[in-house]
């Protein structure tokens, strides 16, 4: 039970750090948004989305995937209906080509 326990953490340890951009990397986050235009989708993005794992930049989904994504984790962000689509719509603009 206990190995069990310390298995699961160390996958969410791996897990958290697969990919994604560490927002406590300034610098890195910086640039990392610097390419995308200003818009509310963009700054809820930036403020809300990187609390529980790496940022995870629009261009590593196809904006087929985004949608279904972005219902599990608007729950997890607690956003409301205009924050979810405002992000929603900066996500799925800056998504991968499919
Ligand atoms: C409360 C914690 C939490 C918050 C806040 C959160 N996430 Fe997540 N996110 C998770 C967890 C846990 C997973 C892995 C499980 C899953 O995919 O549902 C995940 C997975 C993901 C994935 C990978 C999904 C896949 O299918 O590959 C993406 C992309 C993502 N989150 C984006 C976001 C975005 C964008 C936001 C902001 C709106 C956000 N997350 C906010 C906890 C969170």
């Amino acid at each position: 039970m206990k190995k069990l326990i310390q298995l699961s953490f160390l996958a969410v340890v791996l897990w958290g750090c697969a990919g994604g951009i560490n927002p406590k990397n300034t610098a890195k986050v910086e640039a990392a948004f610097a390419k995308y235009e200003d818009s509310d989708g963009k700054a809820i993005f930036r403020e809300k989305c990187a609390k529980c794992h790496h940022y995870k930049l629009p261009e590593t989904k196809t904006a087929e995937k985004w949608p279904g994504i972005m219902d599990r984790m608007a729950r997890k962000a607690k956003l409301n209906d205009d924050q979810k689509a405002a992000v929603v719509a900066f996500v799925t603009k800056h998504a991968k080509a499919s």
